[in-house]
């Protein structure tokens, strides 16, 4: 079957906004402790932290990653996590009943950060607290000195601030499962006021207002205007989630779920459209699809521990998905709908970045590696930044119950002018070969193949384990062609390809 793709320089959705490839740890199960912190561990730096994970997420490239939670965060103290360990207190985390030691915080995160060569996206806690707990903790962690707060963390060993610009006014205020959840009017005040005093202290803040933890709650849409409407004039993002499960064991409907987080996207533009006219504002708000991922292979297994089954223990494991390859094929698809609707959709972050739905995954005590989505994750996140086009696609269809028809092939492409490339992501989610063939005149006829990078495996259902590490991994192709302004690959069923040319 054929499919025909038309690129073309001037038509462009948006320049990529980097943080697009963000991600997220929160105090969850593994992904701290034993995850990125492990003072024990063969590879741990003088602050506890492993190396080789470092090594991992630096091969991901994360510009950003959201921090402490998640649900964590609607019940923290973020003052349990400064000041020196040993007085630090053990708390109980109500939202995945664990118990939580407390050793690593802010401080240990920041410079976590710095050697993973990220940056910090900070979430306030709005749940069992509010907006006083949220400007103390701002001026504590970006202010110079010469203050209560700003003098704490100066003393606490660090004299320079933070300086984090990124802020969540808390996380999922819409859901019932939240500690401390409230209407969107009581959020969308409380997330005003907090938004207010953040800005009374520092106006350059960009600030992310909760919307919808999904779009099946049954509070959405009109949850994200009513927030919207309380917050527009003193928000920049609007956060969304979604996950993603293949419980049905369908591949079809699975792979064509991304059709309803495009649909999901559109529609929450529409409402920001919404509130920015109703306001007459000339401010533009975007999306912070701050949480994402395939999520389910592990809920049953978690069930006895967040039913208190296990007691209050430190660091279970939980949430620790083992991606198949099909998971490959989502996350592929995922990511070329942020591409493509990089117009509205600024910020992204995969939830989560270590053993939580994570593409890294560690043995307490033994190696790291990679899951099998980490390998469509890095290719976007690596080659996926520049100018996102507005390809002119024609591809076979099939129908699907989750979304109607969806196309065979599922592509993106991204142009990075400087550099002088077009990278294209390809997901071939039928049971058909596709010939695809990319019209690529356009960019000059002196184009030539850098890279080409394919994914399949027999098996959709096959995972890399701590024995097994690389049995879903890419491999580098010579079957595409370039001449003539055109580019042609054959994609073969169920796989996923990266493409990058030279212009
Ligand atoms: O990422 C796991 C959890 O999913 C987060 O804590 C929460 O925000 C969401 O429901």
């Amino acid at each position: 079957m054929k499919v025909s793709v038309v690129a073309h320089p001037q038509f462009v959705v948006a320049d990529i906004d980097p943080r697009l490839y963000g991600s997220f740890i929160e105090h969850l199960g593994r992904a701290v402790y034993t995850g990125i912190y492990e003072p024990d561990h063969g590879t741990a730096d003088q602050s506890g932290m492993r190396r080789d994970v470092i090594d991992l997420v630096k091969e991901l490239d994360v510009p950003i990653v959201r921090y402490p939670g998640g649900n964590f965060v609607s019940a923290y103290n973020w003052e349990d996590g400064v000041g020196p360990k040993e007085e630090r207190p053990v708390r109980l985390d109500l939202a995945w009943h664990t118990s939580e030691s407390n050793e690593v915080g802010l401080h240990e995160f920041a410079d976590w950060c710095v050697s993973a060569n990220t940056e910090m996206m900070l979430a306030v806690n709005l749940g069992s607290r509010g907006l006083d707990e949220a400007r103390n903790l701002l001026e504590y962690a970006n202010h110079p000195g010469g203050s209560e707060w700003s003098d704490k963390r100066i003393a606490n060993g660090r004299k320079e601030p933070f300086d984090v610009k990124l802020w969540c006014l808390g996380n999922e205020m819409d859901g019932p499962w939240q500690i401390g959840h409230k209407t969107a009017d009581e959020y969308g005040r409380l997330a005003h006021e907090t938004a207010k005093a953040m800005r009374a202290f520092d106006s350059s803040l960009e600030l992310v207002v909760c919307g919808s933890s999904n779009a099946k709650m049954p509070t959405y849409p009109e949850w994200e205007a009513t927030v919207l409407d309380h917050t527009y004039n003193e928000v920049d993002y609007i956060s969304l989630h979604m996950y993603f499960d293949n419980h049905a064991n369908d591949v079809g409907n699975y792979l064509a779920m991304n059709q309803k987080l495009d649909d999901y996207i559109m529609s929450v533009a529409g409402v920001i459209d919404y509130i920015k006219a109703k306001k007459r504002s000339s401010r533009q708000v975007y999306i912070s699809f701050d949480e994402w991922n395939v999520w389910y292979h592990s809920k049953e297994q978690d069930k006895k521990t967040l039913a208190g089954a296990d007691g209050w223990p430190f660091a279970p494991p939980l949430l620790e998905d083992i991606y198949t390859f099909e998971d490959v094929l989502q996350v592929g698809l995922i990511l070329n709908t942020f591409i493509r609707r990089s117009h509205v959709v600024r910020i992204a972050c995969l939830a989560q970045l270590v053993n939580v739905i994570a593409p890294i995954m560690t043995a307490p005590n033994g190696p790291a590696w990679r899951q099998t989505i980490f390998y469509p994750f890095l290719f976007a996140s690596r080659y996926g930044r520049g100018k996102a086009l507005d390809l002119k696609v024609k591809s076979p269809t099939y129908k699907s119950d989750t979304a109607g028809e969806v196309s065979c092939l599922d592509v993106s492409a991204v142009h990075d002018e400087e550099g002088g490339f077009v990278s294209f992501f390809v997901v071939n989610r039928s049971d058909k070969e596709m010939e695809a063939e990319f019209d690529v005149a356009a960019f000059g006829s002196a184009s030539s193949i850098v890279d080409h990078q394919v994914m399949t495996h027999a098996d959709l259902k096959a995972v890399n384990t701590e024995t097994n590490m690389d049995n879903v991994a890419p491999k580098k192709a010579d079957t595409a062609t370039l001449s003539d302004g055109r580019l042609s690959a054959t994609c073969a069923p169920y796989s996923y390809q990266m493409v990058r040319i030279k212009v």
